[in-house]
């Protein structure tokens, strides 16, 4: 079986981990490497399911050397496979950045015909996870136009040859609907451009990602971007809504915060362990809006337990406002419920027809629903 098929073992439920580029861009070393993952350990992160620490952009040289990538040895004295051995003893995994352009988008050398060489060269490494991005993909920077799913085709050849279990994700930004496409070709595939540390780029990305739900499931997710929650564009409340709603989207949870000098605050919500199990449910399914009414919103997502969903009261609004869903909204009658707060990790009891609560502004509750039988 091929890699994006769950038979392959690798990302049965969304992966989780962190990713150098949303706090860092090309401000990277092996100190930061090695202190984040360390970090990832110490905060309880790892506990929870992080798993992947990934260097994104600008590790490398600009330029290759006799056919090969090379490390910028000033950042990355010691080297890849040190590294990685670094990160394997904490019990952790590495993940590393490429693209399959002429150049990466900060014009290091890029993997262009060489995607077979250079997951040789990342497999030796004993890297668990390459992101391959697109820039640089197109004329005059290449011969022809590279075809999508022809040059990802080649990047999941590549990897499966190598014989190393390795995490591929896609990063073309949705330009090509990888979701028709990438389903046997990647485990994860970008749906939208970059997210921004403001509030207006996550509800972008949110809507755009929100429609592709069929798309999703065990072995290959839809990929609204990195987290930005602790980088500090936003509010808590507003992080606390950006978490929920990619974990109930079943989205990857890669922190894209500094995990060194986190607030506490910041680390319970990426930490929070009914959360995060919503976003790892087993069933694989990418939750789905079933309400909207104006600046309310409800979401659901069935879990792996029968008779069981995660519930999001979601207040896009500026003002704080009831937010109700009735089971009805669900598709389910004549019907009580036990609820949980995920949040609070506390039983609310028995709802008849329905739940309601008092959301602030650009809140959430996020609740999980069992029938009672
Ligand atoms: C973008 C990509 C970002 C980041 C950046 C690095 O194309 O979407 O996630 O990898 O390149 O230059």
């Amino acid at each position: 079986m091929g890699l994006g098929s769950v038979s392959d073992g690798l990302a049965a439920v969304p992966p989780m981990g962190w990713n150098s580029w949303n706090r860092f861009q090309s401000r990277i070393n092996e100190r930061l490497l090695k202190e984040t993952a360390e970090a990832m350990v110490s905060s309880g992160m790892a506990r929870v399911g992080y798993e992947y620490v990934v260097i994104d952009d600008c590790w490398q040289t600009r330029r290759r050397k006799d056919g090969n990538l090379r490390i910028r040895r000033d950042i990355f004295p010691g080297g890849m496979r040190a590294l990685a051995d670094y990160v394997h003893s904490l019990g952790l995994k590495l993940g590393i950045y490429t693209c399959a352009g002429r150049w990466t988008c900060q014009r290091y050398a890029g993997s262009y015909k060489k995607a077979e060489r250079d997951a040789e060269l990342f497999a030796e490494w004993n890297i668990d996870f390459v992101k391959v991005d697109w820039c640089f993909s197109q004329r005059p920077f290449v011969l022809e136009d590279l075809d999508a799913p022809a040059a990802y085709a080649q990047w999941r050849d590549a990897v499966v040859r190598t014989g190393r279990p390795m995490v591929l994700s896609i990063c073309e930004w949705g330009k090509t609907k990888p979701w028709e496409w990438a389903t046997t070709v990647g485990h994860m595939w970008r749906t939208t451009g970059d997210i921004r540390d403001n509030w207006k780029s996550a509800m972008k990305i949110l809507d755009a990602n929100a429609v592709l739900w069929p798309h999703a499931g065990p072995g290959h997710w839809n990929d609204p971007d990195m987290l930005e929650v602790g980088n500090g564009g936003m509010t808590e409340e507003e992080y606390r809504s950006h978490f929920s709603l990619w974990a109930i989207m079943a989205a990857p949870l890669m922190a894209g915060n500094d995990l060194r000098t986190m607030s506490d605050p910041v680390r319970r919500i990426l930490t929070a362990p009914e959360v995060i199990a919503v976003d790892q449910d087993t069933l694989g399914v990418q939750g789905r809006r079933i309400v909207r009414s104006g600046d309310r919103e409800v979401w659901c997502k069935p879990l792996s337990d029968t008779g069981t969903w995660a519930v999001l009261l979601f207040n896009r609004g500026d003002r704080a406002q009831e937010i109700a869903v009735s089971w009805s909204d669900m598709g389910l009658d004549d019907i009580e419920f036990f609820v949980r707060d995920l949040w609070l990790q506390e039983d609310l009891g028995n709802f008849y027809e329905g739940y309601a609560a008092f959301i602030p502004r650009h809140g959430v509750e996020l609740i999980r629903v069992r029938q009672k039988i």
